[in-house]
Order: C-alpha cells, then structure tokens, then sequence
C-alpha cells in the first residue's frame, strides 16, 4: 500500500535525524551532559526540530530533496554572490524586487542581504546588534515582505544568505531587558558578574575588537550592579553559550529564519562564542562543538539550508570552521578565506607573490570535504593585516613591519602609493593598524582620477578584475560586495552621520549609484569595471573545472610577481595566471604544462594562447586561465 504522505515526512525526518545523530547528541552531551536540566532540553531540542520541519512549505520541502540529492550544489562554479545593504542598494525589500534583473544580468546567484533583522535603535552597528530575530528591520519592510524577496529569488533560482548574530544580542533585547530588570533565568542567558573580579581575570588575555571607541570587554551597570560581558560595543551582550536553553532558543530562531526561505545563514564572529579563562576566548575547541551541533540541526529540520562562518582569523586556526581536523566535513559549509584576500592586498602593494605563494601553499589543504570558502577581495568590514610573524620571517620580513606597511600603503601615506584609504581602530598598544576602503579607490582608481592619470586609471581597472578572475578561479563562491562592480570610490558622507562617524568602516558601505550605472559611458572605468566582471563570471560559469570540489593546488616556481595555481579537475587540469605586476611577464611553457596545462586554450578569454618564444606572456596585471 503506498505510504500517505504524512508517514513519509515522518520517515525523512527519521531518517535525517539518524544521519545527523553523531554530529548532535555527542556534542550536546560534551557540552551540557552535566546539566541539570539535561534530559529536558534534549527532549524540548526533538520537539522544536520536528515543529520546524512539519513548518516547512512545500516549495523548501522540495528545495530540501533538491539539495539532499545534489549536495555539491553551492560549489557548482555557477554560484557567484553579491553582498548589500538593503536601504543602500534598493531602499527597502520591495525596491530589491526591482533590482533582481540587475543582479541576473551581472551573473548573480546568490545575494547577502546585509543585517536585515530588526536592530536597536541608534547606533547598531551597522545591524549587528539586533533586538528582535524574528522580526524584520521596519525600515526595509515586513516579514512578508522579506518571504516576498526569498521566493522571488528562488523562483530565479537565485540562494538568499542573511546574518545570524550568536555571539551577543543588543541590549534591548527582551531578554536582555528581562535581565536587566533582575529575571535570573534571563541573566543566565549572558554573562553577568556582580564584581570586577572575574572580568579583570579574563581580561588579561583577551584582546579588544574595537580599541578606538569600545575599549575593554565588560561594560558596568550600576543600575543593576552587574558587570556584563561586552566583547564588541557596549550595546552587543555576549550570549552565555553554556546554557543550553540558549542554544535552544537560538536553533528555533535559525529554523524560523531557514522556513521563511533562507539559504544560506552567516553565523557572525562565531570564534567568540565560548569563554575560557586565560585564554584569548577565541576559537575554543566548544565553539567547533557548538557549530557542528548547529548544522546538524539544520540538516535534520531544514536541510536545504547551509552554514557560512564568520571567523576572521589566522589559517590554522580558521581551517576548522570548514571542518578541518576533528570535525572533518561536518562543521561549516562555507567560511571566509581571509588570507587570501590579505595577500592578494600584500602582493598587489609589493608586486612580489613570494608570501602569498607561502601562504596559500603551506597553511591550506587541496581539497576541503563538504565545504568551500567564500573568496572576496574586501568586505562590509576593515581589513586586518593577518601576516603571522612566523610566515613574514620565511621571506626574511618582520612581521611587524610589513603590517605597517601594509596600512600605510593602502592608507595612502607610503610613498609612491596607489591606493586611497582610512585607518580602522589603530591600537597603540599591539601597534595593529586596520584599514577601509572600498575595492575600487584600494586598487588605485581614486587616486588616478584625482591626479587624471590615465595609465594610473587602466592600471586599477586590470587590478579590479585580475582580482574578480582570482576569486572565481580559487575554489568557493566568489562574493561581490555592492558597488565593487561599477567600482564606486570612497564615500566620506559617513563623517557627518553621528551614528557612523566613530566607525570608518562606513567609508566602504557607499549607496549604489544608480546615475552611475544608468550613465557609464563605454569606456568609463565603471563600464569596463562592470563589463569585465560580468564576463569573468560567465566564462565561470561554463568552466567545469572551477567546480569548488576540485582541489586547488599552488604551484611554487620562481618568476617574481606571477601568482599560479591548479585546479585539478578529473578531465585534466586548469592552470591559472596572475601577473601582480604593472610589467609585461613571460610565463615559461614549461611550468605551465609542468603543472597540467596542455591544450593552452585560455577559458577566460575563450581563445588559444599563442606562445612566444616559449612562453605565456600576459600582460600587465593579466590573467589567464588555461587548460
Ligand atoms: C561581525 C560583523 C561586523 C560586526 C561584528 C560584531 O564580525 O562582520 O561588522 O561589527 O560581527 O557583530
Ligand atoms: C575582527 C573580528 C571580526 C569583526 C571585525 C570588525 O576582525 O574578528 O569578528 O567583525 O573585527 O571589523
């Protein structure tokens, strides 16, 4: 007799809850099995994962199939992401209705809707400190507003990724109003002291986020007597992830955001999430145990949706957001890859690919299982020069002074620079100097215009888009930042906005400039900015061997300002050229057929390269890539 479809829900969720049944109950036991509450949660965890999953609507029933049968579909080389804010592209969710054929022209699958959960009043920063998860920031629109966009966009079958923040709430969350009136069920929820004992403890070794303008982790309420943990602004209450009611709380907010359509969920600054004393409370072996509970809860309720993981640290110890090591494959299925947007910054500014070629090479695997990065030349956020001293001192550098160089070149004070930018938070302390700027006015665009040097203009227009055709060739989903395609330049409005002045990171969150999309001339920089880019991403596209389960291999050679890699697709390998130099560059035949390369048929120009004199020549700042 066939099955009702009820019993065969039922028999799914079974099924994906003994798939996923190693990856939860043994994390959930490490972390709270000594609780009393115990066998409660576990049994309150099962009804909230069963709820979510009878919630699902049919259209994200079918996406869950979809995925289940296609795993590999957010490494398929035709994802390419595009991140924004709401107000700042679109006005607010309807007017993002308009904008899709703008972002299906471009070659776009994949939007982040920047923080778009309702924040606290004020100085929010930048939506990240969110007061209600379940509602919509009122200025973008409504809840069925928002599930207007998410169906839209998969009916184009484009993913929606928005932020989760885990690691603090605003202080005017209800359960943070409920822990400040007293309620000790809710200060339970964060991390409360009744005297500056234990913080001053802690604070030994941790580090500050936001020197500048939050300096300190804990922030002192006399009108309550509690010293609350505050790792980033004052606003943002660290959450206590030793209670397991939070992280009852925070899967049932998940799941409700994965059922209104959401794709892909941004776990923000989740290295913050467990606090041990004496130590820099970054990255604990708990909040990997935290994390891979946290996807098992989505595979087993919503299993369309998938996990990118915001930590913005050293490789070593960002490896394991992707699932590197004791959680093999079975953590995040996306992170941040820092270091390569660190080091395609160093080697521009150098013009010498030695330490990016170490980097890459020595710190990353070839292939990462059931994960990929997200690759991006800059972000919503500053750039932190993350060159250990260690790898500085393999090319005979301090590590030291290269950052400083680093900050003062893409500041713009460094002699004979290119680049236009603001410092970010310097710290006198550790000497840290970090930096914003938007891609465009960072490659040089700003200052060439400024001086009308023309060569200067052409230079950072071949520095955008050698750096676009790296991040689709590398492995992962490449992520446009809004703006960065018709290269808008430095916005320095933000110092006049009382809530923004404090925080230069809003030099690089510019509006779109429409006028400047509507009027590009052809040969204006935003047009050939924008030309460039919507080519490279589909030649992406119908390029097989950039699918990003392909291991990525570095190739070591010895010709300076070349940075080379392989992709090893089955069907034989894919070599690609970058020349981080304004000279002409003779790649020798040899290393590239040494590293698979035969056909030399360029699939980033769909056209055969000829040789000359036995070898690939590129041009300045050129790129191929060639199987
Ligand atoms: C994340 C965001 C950043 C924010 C911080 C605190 O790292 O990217 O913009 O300031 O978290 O929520
Ligand atoms: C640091 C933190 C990151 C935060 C950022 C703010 O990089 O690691 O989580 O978002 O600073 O700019």
């Amino acid at each position: 007799m066939a099955k009702s479809p009820s019993t065969l829900e039922d028999d799914l969720f079974t099924l994906r809850l003994s798939r996923s049944a190693r990856d939860l109950w043994p994390m959930l036991e490490g972390l709270y099995g000594t609780h009393p509450d115990y066998a409660a949660f576990k049994d309150r965890l099962l009804a909230a994962l069963r709820k979510a999953a009878r919630d699902r609507s049919p259209d994200l029933r079918r996406l869950d199939l979809q995925r289940d049968l296609e795993p590999d579909w957010f490494q398929r080389p035709d994802m390419a992401g595009y991140v924004f804010y709401i107000d700042r592209f679109a006005g607010t969710l309807k007017g993002v209705l308009d904008k899709l054929d703008y972002l299906e022209n471009l070659g776009i699958t994949y939007v982040h809707l920047m923080p778009c959960l309702k924040p606290r009043p004020g100085d929010s920063d930048g939506g990240y400190s969110v007061m209600d998860y379940r509602a919509i920031n009122p200025d973008y629109g409504t809840m069925a507003d928002f599930e207007a966009v998410t169906a839209a966009l998969r009916a184009r079958g484009m993913s929606v990724c928005i932020d989760l923040v885990l690691n603090h709430t605003a202080k005017e969350h209800a359960w943070a109003k409920k822990a400040a009136k007293g309620d000790e069920t809710y200060q339970d929820y964060y991390l409360m002291y009744d005297s500056a004992d234990l913080p001053e403890q802690y604070e030994r070794t941790l580090v500050e986020v936001f020197p500048d303008n939050a300096p300190g982790n804990f922030t002192h309420y006399p009108d309550f007597g509690k010293w609350v943990w505050t790792t980033f602004n004052e606003h943002q209450w660290d959450l206590n992830w030793a209670n397991p009611q939070v992280f009852l709380e925070i899967v049932e907010i998940m799941l409700y955001l994965a059922n209104r359509g959401v794709d892909v969920v941004r776990l923000d600054a989740v290295a913050f999430m467990w606090k041990r004393m004496g130590t820099r409370c970054q990255s604990e072996p708990e909040v990997h145990m935290l994390l891979r509970a946290l996807r098992a809860c989505s595979r087993i309720a919503a299993p369309a949706m998938i996990h990118l993981e915001e930590a913005i640290v050293a490789p070593a110890e960002m490896l394991p957001y992707l699932g590197r090591g004791r959680h093999d494959g079975r953590e995040g299925n996306l992170a941040y890859h820092n270091s390569l947007m660190v080091q395609f910054w160093s080697s521009l500014a150098t013009r010498d690919t030695r330490l990016m070629t170490h980097v890459l090479a020595s710190h990353f695997p070839e292939v990462l299982t059931n994960a990929t990065y997200a690759t991006y030349l800059r972000c919503h956020d500053d750039i932190g020069w993350a060159v250990t001293d260690e790898d500085a001192a393999t090319m005979a550098m301090s590590g030291q002074a290269h950052r400083n160089f680093l900050s003062d070149f893409y500041e713009g004070t460094f002699p004979g620079t290119f680049a236009r930018g603001a410092l970010f938070q310097e710290n006198p302390e550790t000497g840290d100097k970090r930096i914003s700027g938007t891609l465009a006015s960072l490659a040089g665009l700003e200052k060439a215009v400024a001086d009308g040097d023309a060569q200067g203009i052409d230079w950072a227009v071949q520095r955008i888009l050698m750096g676009h055709a790296l991040i689709a060739a590398f492995g992962g989903i490449p992520l446009i930042y809004m703006g960065d395609e018709v290269a808008l330049l430095n916005d320095d409005g933000y110092r006049d906005v009382p809530e923004h002045a404090h925080d230069s990171r809003w030099i690089h969150r510019p509006r779109m400039d429409w006028a400047a999309v509507r009027e590009r001339g052809d040969h204006s920089p935003a047009a050939r900015v924008y030309q460039g880019l919507r080519h490279i991403l589909a030649r992406r596209k119908v390029t097989d061997a950039l699918h990003a389960g392909y291991a990525t291999r570095i190739i070591r050679h010895d010709v300076p300002g070349l940075f080379a890699l392989a992709r090893l697709a089955p069907t034989g390998a894919m070599v690609c050229l970058f020349n981080f130099t304004e000279s002409w560059m003779n790649v020798p035949e040899g290393l590239v057929r040494g590293a698979g390369a035969s056909l030399m048929y360029d699939a980033l120009s769909d056209n055969t390269v000829q040789l000359h004199a036995g070898a690939v020549v590129l041009p300045p700042y050129g790129r191929v890539w060639l199987s």
